[in-house]
């Protein structure tokens, strides 16, 4: 990655036939198989918006990536002190950011942090044209688990491995 000074520069775009996906490993096979092969056609077809994180200038490197769709959550669902502030709809519309992950070589840096504020960030700013009342991500394993519970994401009370931030929360991050 390019230096500036002691500062790595770096930029979050959307994922294009240009970047360069081959080298990229998570030591998750499965994201690792979805940025290779599935996450264009993905896009293309409109199911998640791929998003990934290169070194500038004229990066072409995936670095790490994340997903972002949209989701709808029932409200039952949800644990009943969030439920009681939204409205009885049966669905209530969310986003969720289907994978997020940074290659191993430039893990410990703040990368991951960087593409988590980057997702919850366009999330909200989303949020005003396309309404989401929380962010929802999916963990695949423990450690991913305990890197959502890092940043206060908050478990479902009958489904451990999905977790969510209300999108007041994300709001209150940004403001
Ligand atoms: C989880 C992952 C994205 C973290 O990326 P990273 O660039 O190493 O993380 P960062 O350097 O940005 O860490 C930011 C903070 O999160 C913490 N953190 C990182 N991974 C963590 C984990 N697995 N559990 C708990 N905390 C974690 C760091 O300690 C750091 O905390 P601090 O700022 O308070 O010191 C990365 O390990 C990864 O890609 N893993 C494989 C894929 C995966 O599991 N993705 C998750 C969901 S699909």
């Amino acid at each position: 990655m390019e230096d500036d000074g002691d500062r790595p520069t770096w930029l979050i775009e959307p994922l294009g036939r240009h970047h360069d996906r081959a080298a990229f490993s998570c030591a998750k096979p499965a994201l690792d198989r979805y940025l290779k092969s599935q996450a264009g056609q993905d896009a293309r077809r409109h199911i998640a918006a791929p998003f990934v994180l290169v070194g500038t200038p004229g990066g072409k490197t995936v670095l790490g990536y994340y997903t972002l769709s949209a989701v709808g959550i029932e409200l039952g669902d949800l644990p009943q002190d969030v439920a009681k502030k939204l409205p009885r709809y049966p669905i209530v519309p969310a986003t969720l950011l289907g994978r997020l992950a940074v290659d191993r070589r430039y893990r410990g840096q703040g990368f991951g942090e960087i593409l988590l504020m980057d997702a919850l960030h366009r999330s909200f700013t989303q949020s005003s044209e396309i309404a989401a009342a929380a962010v929802l991500v999916d963990a695949m394993d423990e450690d991913a688990w305990r890197f959502y519970r890092h940043f206060d994401f908050i478990p479902f009370p009958e489904r451990r491995d999905r977790l969510f931030l209300p999108m007041k929360t994300v709001e209150r991050l940004f403001k």
